[in-house]
């Protein structure tokens, strides 16, 4: 089996409305697969489609050789899920919750669950209900991990975490990598998958418009850079710089945006005293827009 994940025309609509239209995707053994798209896009809604939580209005899908309807028991077993919207029962302990997942699953052992809450910092003797969101979040990290899994599917993994847990959670993703687990991951955001993951899709309204590797996602990436000088600076000194376009320049701050390679523009900055330099997060609307220009990435 050389594929984790293969969907064929996968769709589902609810109603008339048609929120994943004829997905075709591939995700390899022992990847790290980021699935990309604004809020709306049909993310969570493939994410159930594979693990059978819903049911297709066409197409078909493969999960580790297997059907997600036929085979749900055993992939359940295989596969660590974390829901887009987690929630257990909260009077429990999250130890009490894991332990008995853990038994459901055919035991986990308690060292594993031990060695995620501590790396993750989750107290897994408070009651669920009274830990606050992202601690909430990391109970849902811990079962997805807890019995190292073929495949793990996360629908926003890092949704509450602070940015500190987010890096821990990013390593945990880069450790399964390394043991040779595959990892399908959703988020709305580049960056976030950008340091872990192999190769990444863009889904936009249903669709699937573009999946290539990382790195290469990354650098088509427009962003809006922003740099404050300690005084007024000539407009003309950013002009023509290579990957810079739309520049403006107020007084002490330059507006440009950035494809690519920030050298030239850090080189032409530091001539003089920068204060501030905010690169924005680049928008994956923007993003798409700046892929199809004239190339031929589409899946
Ligand atoms: N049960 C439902 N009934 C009707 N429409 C739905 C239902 N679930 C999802 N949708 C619609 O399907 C589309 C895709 O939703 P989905 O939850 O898959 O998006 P997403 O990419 O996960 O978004 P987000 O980033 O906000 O989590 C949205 O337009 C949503 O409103
Ligand atoms: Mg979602």
């Amino acid at each position: 089996m050389a594929e984790a994940i293969v969907t064929d025309k996968l769709s589902k609509s609810y109603g008339k409305f048609l929120a994943l239209d004829s997905l075709d995707m591939e995700v390899r053994v022992g990847e790290v697969y980021g699935f990309l798209g604004p809020n709306g896009a049909g993310k969570t809604t493939t994410i159930r489609l594979l693990l059978d939580v819903l049911r297709p209005s066409g197409g078909s899908a493969r999960v580790l050789g297997l059907d997600p309807k036929n085979d749900n028991v055993e992939l359940l077993r295989r596969i660590g899920y974390l829901p887009g919207d987690f929630v257990v029962d909260g009077r429990q302990s999250p130890r009490q919750y894991l332990t008995y997942l853990g038994n459901l699953r055919g035991g986990v052992a308690a060292l594993a669950v031990e060695t995620l809450a501590d790396r993750l910092s989750l107290d897994l003797d408070l009651q669920i209900g009274s830990l606050s969101k992202g601690n909430r979040q990391k109970v849902g990290l811990v079962q997805a991990f807890m019995h190292e899994p073929e495949l793990l599917v996360l629908d926003e993994p890092t949704s509450g975490l602070d940015p500190l847990m987010a890096r821990e959670f990013l390593a945990l993703v880069d450790e399964a990598r390394e043991a040779g687990q595959t990892v399908f991951m959703s988020s709305h955001i580049l960056s976030e998958v950008q340091h872990v993951a192999d190769r990444a899709a863009i889904i936009r309204e249903g669709k699937l418009v573009a999946v290539d590797e990382v790195e290469e996602l990354r650098a088509r990436a427009m962003r809006r850079v922003q740099v404050t000088f300690d005084r007024d600076v000539p407009g003309d000194a950013f002009a023509s710089i290579d990957g810079v376009t739309d520049v403006v320049v107020q007084e002490n701050t330059l507006h440009c945006r950035l494809v690519g390679n920030a050298d030239g523009l850090v080189k032409a900055a530091s001539r003089f005293t920068v204060v501030d330099f905010i690169s924005e997060e680049p928008d994956l609307e923007e993003l798409f827009f700046h892929y199809y220009e004239g190339d031929d990435h589409v899946a």
